[in-house]
């Protein structure tokens, strides 16, 4: 295997794990283009839900020696295999040097030349809604992978997926909810951002990533589990998904636009994500990933009786841009048929956590969602697990009727909240359901709330071992009432996924830790 690693100063145990990651990928190599990422199953660019399903089996392999690649599906267990067409992108992506190490978790392997892969695509056409089916990819007549997907269903059905955040650390807790989830056996994976950390680039997949959720054999808690071989996963891009957007300095930045196959949309923005750095690598990387960029920054889709509207949240967006608020308006009109509505994006618009509590600005977007009938909005970027209040919410605006947002994305406004619905007794929620679920694998954040007693007693323990300079801005009290007022569930000892079972007429929301104990659970009903 011609991949070498860069150890900074790494534990012995460490070592012998990446050295154990490096020869799972250099095994494959044995009869023809090494493996970089075993197949998995993807969504694919059409978004809207029409009669049959489509869906984009994908891999990564060395361009290095030609071989003959095969993917096969079948609707079921028995049938006739039936190929599905391959189509070849070349990747080359200059390396970098290895990032500089925050901690123990950074690690990267880095092969000693540039990235010269093939990235795989197989388009699997026209198979049932609700259907099972099988798929096989191998090269020169050898196995090299295999899975079994879901179709998507079609409105009347129902459907059984999880919502998870904040994921690829390269944590022990990060493998052991990977395995948590697997033994849910979801249909698909929704993320809410902050794939990899901790800069989204294609060494961090390639090290933290992939090995957890795909290339490992194995389903345990100590490595993971191979379950995007079989679930679809949608990526949200956080803000560690695109911190090194500067193609200058780190060439193999914006990882996940290689990787997944979201709907292709025309949406063009002005507050949105601008690649720097090198023309040349900029250029590389936009003909590589086609219509992928930008179109995976802001995406929807249908399953079943729900529709999944993905948004960027980061710093760029501007909530008060016509051309985005156009899109959203559009997009959740044209889905007016679909019993439930979900909104997706990373930085959550209403959160009782400290750390990042400024970062409100889809609050601005809230009346939007409210005409358009969201029932449940997922974010992350705090690691915890937080479930609010139904809320409606009324920004202020300003002489233009333009949303008043400060310099770090505050915004004040009217706040409604429905105090009656439990998720049991009543099931009728007035308003919508916000949740933050980005505990899927890196370090916790904020274990209380900020308007809670305990939270004065945690911060005061704080201070007396390790003074430090708090340069998040001061809370208001007004502030902190209002998200203890909004607020319902706040679990931060513990990392935790959420599992989401719908029918037409039910959704039920449970979330999860890594022992696969119910933390909390809502039922909403129509
Ligand atoms: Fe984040």
């Amino acid at each position: 295997m011609a991949a070498t690693i860069s150890f900074v100063r790494e534990p012995m145990f460490r070592r012998v794990l990446l050295a154990a990651v490096v020869c799972v990928v250099g095994a494959a190599r044995v009869f023809g283009q090494a493996v970089v990422v075993k197949p998995y199953v993807q969504h694919g660019d059409v978004g809207a839900l029409g009669a049959t399903d489509s869906k984009v089996i994908a891999w990564t392999v060395e361009s290095e020696p030609a071989a003959e690649w095969v993917a096969e599906y079948r609707v079921g267990d028995a049938g006739e295999w039936q190929r599905a067409e391959i189509m070849s992108t070349k990747l080359l992506a200059r390396k970098s040097n290895p990032p500089k190490p925050k901690d123990v978790t950074d690690v990267v392997v880095d092969p000693p030349h540039d990235y010269r892969w093939l990235m795989q695509r197989a388009d699997i056409r026209d198979v049932p809604l609700g259907s099972k089916v099988a798929y096989r990819v191998k090269q020169n007549g050898n196995e090299i992978g295999a899975g079994m997907f879901s179709a998507r269903k079609a409105r009347d059905g129902a459907i059984d997926f999880i919502v998870v955040g904040d994921t690829a650390k390269g944590t022990t807790e990060q493998r052991q909810i990977a395995y948590a989830m697997s033994q849910m056996k979801p249909e698909f994976i929704v993320s809410t951002g902050d794939i990899v950390y901790d800069n989204g680039r294609i060494s961090e997949f390639l090290s933290k990533f992939w090995p957890v959720y795909v290339n490992t054999d194995r389903a345990d808690a100590k490595t993971g589990a191979p379950l995007l071989r079989d679930a679809v996963f949608y990526p949200c891009i956080g803000n560690h998904d695109i911190q090194s957007s500067d193609f200058g300095q780190t060439p193999d930045a914006l990882g996940a636009f290689y990787f997944f196959y979201t709907p292709l949309n025309e949406l063009k923005l002005k507050g949105t994500l601008v690649p720097k750095g090198n023309a040349s690598r900029i250029e590389r990387f936009k003909q590589t990933v086609g219509g992928r960029f930008p179109s995976m920054l802001n995406y929807s889709f249908r399953n079943g009786p729900a529709h999944f509207l993905v948004l960027d949240a980061n710093k760029y967006v501007n909530i008060n841009e016509a051309a985005l608020r156009e899109f959203v308006e559009a997009d959740l009109a044209a889905a007016k048929d679909a019993p439930w509505k979900f909104v997706v994006y990373h930085q959550p618009a209403f959160s009782n956590a400290k750390k990042h509590f400024e970062e409100q600005r889809l609050r601005g977007l809230s009346p939007l969602f409210e005409k358009h009938g969201v029932d449940v909005v997922f974010t992350g970027h705090v690691h915890n697990y937080q479930r609010s209040r139904p809320i409606r919410y009324a920004p202020k605006l300003d002489a233009k009727g333009l949303v008043q947002i400060s310099k770090e994305g505050m915004i004040s406004g009217e706040l409604t909240v429905d105090k009656t619905f439990d998720g049991k007794t009543d099931t009728t929620p007035e308003g919508i359901i916000h949740i933050v679920t980005g505990a899927g694998g890196a370090s916790l954040h904020s274990k209380y709330g900020v308007g809670d007693t305990d939270e004065a007693a945690e911060e005061k323990s704080k201070a007396t071992t390790k003074p430090k300079k708090d340069d998040t801005p001061k809370i208001s009290q007004a502030a902190k009432e209002e998200a203890v007022e909004f607020m319902d569930q706040y679990i931060g000892d513990r990392h935790s996924f959420t599992r989401v079972q719908l029918t037409p007429q039910r959704c039920t929301i449970t979330q999860l830790d890594a022992k696969l104990k119910d933390l909390d659970q809502i039922v909403i009903t129509k």
